[in-house]
């Protein structure tokens, strides 16, 4: 028996917005073995004619993500995009100074175009604005975009790729407000080269969309001054600004790492005025939306990777091995994503494989889900349609850093199309389950259809290479509809996906 209790009331016509499917997009960096050992690995046994992995593929499609970002993060602002095109064997390896390894660059721009295509996502590209600017920018939209008749785009055709890549949406450099950035710039700086970037990459191909790159977290000492000021050079050619958080449990104390996401709510809140601000100060009509295009639990690895031998290829970097805890985080951060569906448009998990990933592998071996993999697939494999906006009554306690956290987190998301109302909702409790009372009296006819419970007696329980399976969601049971009210029982630190259907 539960002794704790919350209420969720959901009325149809109450909406946040519409579910933009790029907020379940993922990344994909030259980083560590994302990209070799994780995507692409010629001898690998399940490897297709281009080298790349189909387990790792099938893994990709079964947690439906529509964008994936490359080639960076960190690595993209030392990149030469031109590296990594035309014949393979005359290709060069660079020392990779973000990450002190060393590129071969068997995978570039087209390789990596066509394992989207393999993995049914779409590619948002990155451009270098650290070592780089405005030429090498202008240059890769017309390599991937226009159609034929010039020097960049014969060039792809010559390369085999007669059909342009139809790159819709580009990302202005990565974390330029960070010191650890290959050319890090002052928001002056950045604002201007971004501006004048962004201007010439429209020219080339006017149907792409561009996201200005924003704070690498609420803890830099510039946010949110700036986005203000990087927003007062670019706003009239730029259509998103990105936000980056991790978050990790780095005192082991459950119960503040549990509440992060209160971090991220705010966050997302300051960027949203402050992107408004310059819209009333600009007069503008056009509305900046938001890319959170990095986010998760990343703290597992750190003291790992100081060990690591500088100068070799594909060392395995950032590999956290990710616990129950870090799921229910990830799934708060998810509900917290929805909650702002209105305004967060676009939003990358990083990354996707082997590196802080959901997805993990053994060179020429297993590949298995980690446990940040099941919320994940979950929220974009049944949050689609419309967000609602919930009235919800729960206890709340307080944390190291948190005040007022509610134990009940939940999000509604309603598909109109396939008659399907799903309340995503994390128990953040560390004691006690709790009975859950959801009002659907404006869902006549809706009844459970499931109800996924995910949690493990050992919150620190992980899957590995040799009991991939040690934690999995199960079906939970007596959750019913009756008298328009859903009742249900949410165990102790438990996620939980509660499916109706008409
Ligand atoms: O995702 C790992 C790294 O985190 C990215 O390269 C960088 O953008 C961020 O600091």
């Amino acid at each position: 028996m539960a002794t704790k209790s919350a209420e969720i009331k959901l009325t149809p016509d109450y909406v946040v917005g519409e579910v933009d499917p790029r907020l379940y997009g993922s990344f994909i960096e030259h980083l560590g073995r994302a990209v070799y050992g994780g995507i692409y690995e010629p001898d690998h046994p399940t490897a297709d004619n281009d080298g790349f992995r189909q387990d790792v593929i099938d893994l990709v499609k079964e947690l439906q993500v529509p964008i994936v970002r490359y080639p960076g993060g960190n690595f993209v602002s030392g990149y030469n995009w031109e590296d990594g095109v035309g014949p393979k064997e005359e290709r060069k390896k660079r020392l990779e100074l973000a990450w002190r390894t060393i590129e071969p660059n068997y995978v570039g721009v087209n390789e990596f175009a066509d394992w989207a295509k393999k993995a049914n996502t779409e590619v948002m590209m990155a451009v270098n604005l650290g070592t780089r600017g405005i030429d090498a920018a202008r240059n890769l939209v017309e390599y991937c975009n226009h159609p034929s008749g010039t020097y960049w785009s014969d060039l792809r055709a010559s390369h085999g790729y007669q059909q342009p890549h139809a790159i819709k949406t580009w990302c202005l450099g990565n974390e330029m407000d960070g010191p650890w950035q290959i050319g890090h710039k002052t928001a002056e700086e950045y604002g201007r080269i971004a501006l004048e970037t962004a201007k010439v990459m429209k020219w080339v191909d006017p149907s792409i969309e561009l996201v200005l790159a924003g704070s690498s977290g609420t803890q830099m000492p510039t946010f949110p001054e700036w986005e203000a000021t990087v927003l007062n050079h670019a706003y009239e050619y730029v259509d998103y600004i990105s936000l980056h958080r991790y978050y990790g449990n780095h005192d082991n104390d459950t119960a503040n790492f549990l509440a992060s996401a209160m971090d991220m709510e705010e966050f997302i809140n300051s960027v949203v005025s402050t992107c408004d601000y310059m819209k009333a100060k600009k007069r503008s009509k056009k509305t900046i939306n938001l890319s959170f295009d990095e986010w998760n639990v990343w703290f597992h690895s750190n003291e790992a990777d100081k060990q690591i031998e500088p100068w070799t290829v594909a060392p395995p970097q950032l590999e956290d091995t990710y616990t129950m805890e870090d799921a229910l985080v990830v799934g708060t951060m998810l509900i917290t994503l929805l909650r702002h569906a209105d305004r967060v448009k676009m939003a990358s998990l990083a990354q996707l494989v082997n590196v802080i990933a959901p997805i993990m592998t053994e060179n020429g071996g297993k590949a298995w889900r980690q446990t940040i993999f099941y919320p994940f697939l979950h929220v974009s494999n049944f949050g689609r349609g419309v967000v609602l906006n919930p009235a919800i009554t729960s206890p709340a306690y307080d944390s190291k850093d948190f005040s007022d956290v509610p134990i009940l987190d939940a999000a509604a998301v309603f598909n109109q199309r396939a008659d399907e109302l799903t309340i995503f909702a994390v128990n953040r409790d560390m004691e006690e389950s709790i009975s859950l009372a959801i009002d659907v009296r404006g869902f006549e006819g809706y009844q459970v259809v499931e109800h996924i419970v995910y949690t493990d007696e050992d919150i620190k329980a992980r899957n590995t290479a040799d009991n991939p399976e040690r934690v999995v969601p199960q079906q939970g049971s007596g959750t019913v509809v009756e008298d328009g009210l859903a009742t249900s029982v949410l165990p102790k630190l438990s996620w939980n996906v509660i499916r109706l259907k008409k």
